[in-house]
Order: C-alpha cells, then structure tokens, then sequence
C-alpha cells in the first residue's frame, strides 16, 4: 500500500488489518486498521506508529513519500500497543536520539513498555510545536481512553488527530466517510458502546472544552477506520448524543438457556415489552458477541437478563456479558431479570443484585418459573414485559 495524501503535504501511512477478527475481546467483523499519519514541513512528523507486526509495511508506506529516516519528530497521542508497538523499530531505523513527544502520563505509560530507552519529550496541555508552515498543539484528553491520551491539533489545516476517539473497527481502502457512507455509522457506534461509553461523561465536557475554545475542525484523523472529512460534525454530535445515554424506546432482552424454557420465557417477554409499542430485541448470547450486544445496549432504555439457573449459580456466559457491561458503566437503564429454574433457582437475584449495582432502575423483583413453563407461565412472561414495556415508556 501506498501512502495517500490526505491534505496538502499530510500523508495517511498507516496499515489495514484484513483479517483480525477478535480485538482484545471485541469483535471486528470488518477487521481494523491502525492509522498512522506523516507532515512533511521544515520538520518532518509522524503521528503515531502501528501494530509491532505491520512496522515494516508502515515504514514502506512512509518509503513512498519520503526516506522514513528523515522523519524529524515522532509523536505518540497514545501507548496502547496497537499505535506504540511499531515505536522500537521506528526509532531505531530512523534514529534513536529523535524524539518522541507524548503526553505526561504518556511519558510515564511508554518508559513502562519501552524501558530500553526512547527520547521521550513530555508536551503540556495545550503546548504547540512549530514545524515550518504548521504549527500543532497536543490537548491532552486523559481517560479517552487511556491516563496518556491526546489529542494533536494542526492549526493551520485545522485537521485533530484525535487518536482513539471517533474512530471505528472497519477495514476498506476506502478512507473517508463519503466513500463508505451511512454503514460506517454503526461501525462508530459500536466502537463507541465497547471503548469509549464508561468515558461519557468526559466526553461531554471534553467537547463542551473544544467548543469554548472555539476549535474549527475541517477533517477529524482517528487512529482506526476512515477519516472524517465531509462533515466532522455528524461524529461529534453522534458522540455527544451516545454520550448522554438518555435510551429509546427500545429493550433488549439478553439471555442464555439450557433446555430452551429460558428462552420461551424471553421471546414472551419480548413480546409483551413489544405490545406497549417498544421496540423489543430478544438476545441469545451464545448467538451474539458480547461487543454486538453491548451496541444493541446502548441506546435501549431496558435491559433484561435472562439466564437458567446452573450449580446454583448464573449461567457462565450470563455472567460474562454481565461482567462486560458492568465494566462499561451504562447510564439511565432500567434492568430486569428472568430464568427458568430446576430445584433452587438463585440465577434471577444473582442478576438482579449485578443489575442493581450498575445503577439501573429495578422494575420488578424478577421472574423465576420452574422448569419449563406453560400456558399460564408464559402469560406470566409476557404481562412481565408489558410491565417493562410501560416503564419505559413512562420513564421517557
Ligand atoms: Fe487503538 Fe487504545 O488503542
């Protein structure tokens, strides 16, 4: 691949990730790219680097704009090793003694990867650099998502390199939105609901800062996906909308089953949330990633969790998107909890007691129904969701 140029003298030189499917636990479905990005000015800057196997690729990349060891500057805006892990080989084939700036906390973050030594130079919030015709300035935005994230900000083009933030898990040669068009929406989305959503309300106050500073921003470079050059707006906004987490009409109803009774129980108690003229979305979750269902999550007002009751304890993968999703901190949720029992049936507290940890608003005490449920259970299941049908609708 090639490098292309995204503004005048301002390269994308960074690689796509065809095939990975499975990103730390999330899954990537149109696989990923890690996006590095080249200024050639009086000084030459690279922003960023790849994944420690595609260093090579991305230095061919930079090879076709210019030598790669006449790269001046490097600046890591992040350390997670998918965008640090090509620094070692970059700086050694470029020069040992160039520096790297980073952040404070990024300082701290890449001496804890790299401990053989790069020529870290710490920026301050809000610092600029001058590089010739451009100058950049680094805005720190700890916790997005990581302590030493940052932003990097060309004044003159008005481009953000914003790193992790609005970016998406989607490879394509394709590097703009108005290339790829409304599908990319749900890429971000969900990148969103899996990375960013425990940071939400930074978010708010991180975009309420750029525009008190009155930031004009042309093009948003992301360090995963396409480049945001039609309109950045549309993403920002997307990201102040997720970020409010006010929910839809909508529930998702989540659940495992072992002999299909739990699932019986779901599908009636889709239906009855349905019924109230909420829109319903039963979730088996050995047919589902839990990063699927976690996107489904996001802009739901209600979350049910469904699960049979195995060694008197919840459902194992019952607990693992539980676990996940408790990570991820969803906001202004109402939670409730069903499952089809044998002999003790402690599943629907268990959930309960995680639901109400994370915050969210108990509609019911929950529904258990032993073995596998009748007429009159199933009735039970769908008046069950018509009661979490209505308080959705009363809470919006
Ligand atoms: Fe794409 Fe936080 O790394």
């Amino acid at each position: 691949m090639k490098a292309i140029e995204i503004a005048k003298n301002i390269y994308s030189v960074g690689v796509i990730d065809w095939n990975i499917r499975d990103f730390h636990g999330y899954s990537t479905e149109r696989g990923s790219s890690y996006n590095a990005y080249l200024i050639v000015d009086e000084k030459i800057v690279l922003i960023d680097t790849v994944k420690k196997e595609f260093t090579d690729q991305m230095l061919e990349n930079i090879s076709s704009v210019i030598d790669p060891k006449r790269i001046d500057i490097v600046i890591s805006n992040h350390t997670e090793m998918d965008h640090s892990g090509g620094l070692p080989r970059v700086m050694h084939y470029i020069g040992p003694d160039k520096p790297v700036y980073c952040s404070k906390m990024g300082f701290k973050n890449l001496s804890k990867h790299f401990p053989s030594g790069l020529n870290l130079r710490e920026v301050k919030n809000g610092e600029e650099l001058n590089i010739g015709k451009r100058t950049l300035t680094f805005l720190e935005t700890r916790m997005l998502h990581w302590p030493d994230s940052m932003f990097t900000y060309d004044k003159t083009d008005k481009i953000l390199f914003s790193s992790d933030a609005f970016g998406q898990h989607y490879a394509g040669f394709e590097i703009f939105d108005d290339k790829v068009g409304e599908e990319i929406m749900h890429h971000a989305k969900k990148y969103f609901a899996n990375i960013l959503l425990l940071y939400a309300p930074l978010i708010l106050k991180l975009v309420e800062k750029v525009t008190e500073m009155g930031l004009e921003i042309k093009m948003i470079c992301p360090d995963h996906g396409i480049i945001w050059r039609s309109d950045p707006s549309r993403i920002i906004n997307a990201y102040v909308e997720w970020s409010k987490q006010e929910g839809h009409k909508k529930a998702v109803v989540v659940y495992d089953t072992m002999w299909h009774s739990t699932e019986r129980m779901a599908e009636a108690i889709a239906e009855g949330i349905a019924s109230q003229g909420v829109e319903a979305r039963p979730i088996h979750i050995r047919s589902s990633d839990r990063s699927d269902i976690m996107t489904e999550a996001l802009n739901a007002k209600a979350i049910v969790f469904g699960s049979p009751t195995l060694n008197n304890t919840i459902f194992p993968t019952v607990a693992d998107v539980l676990t996940y999703m408790k990570g991820l901190k969803p906001k202004n949720k109402i939670g409730a909890a069903f499952g089809s029992y044998g002999w003790s049936g402690e599943a629907v507290a268990e959930m309960r007691g995680h639901l109400e940890n994370m915050g969210m608003e108990i509609v019911d005490p929950g529904l258990r129904i032993q073995y596998v449920p009748d007429e009159q259970g199933r009735a039970e299941a769908y008046e069950f969701g018509q009661k979490i049908g209505k308080a959705v609708i009363d809470a919006l």
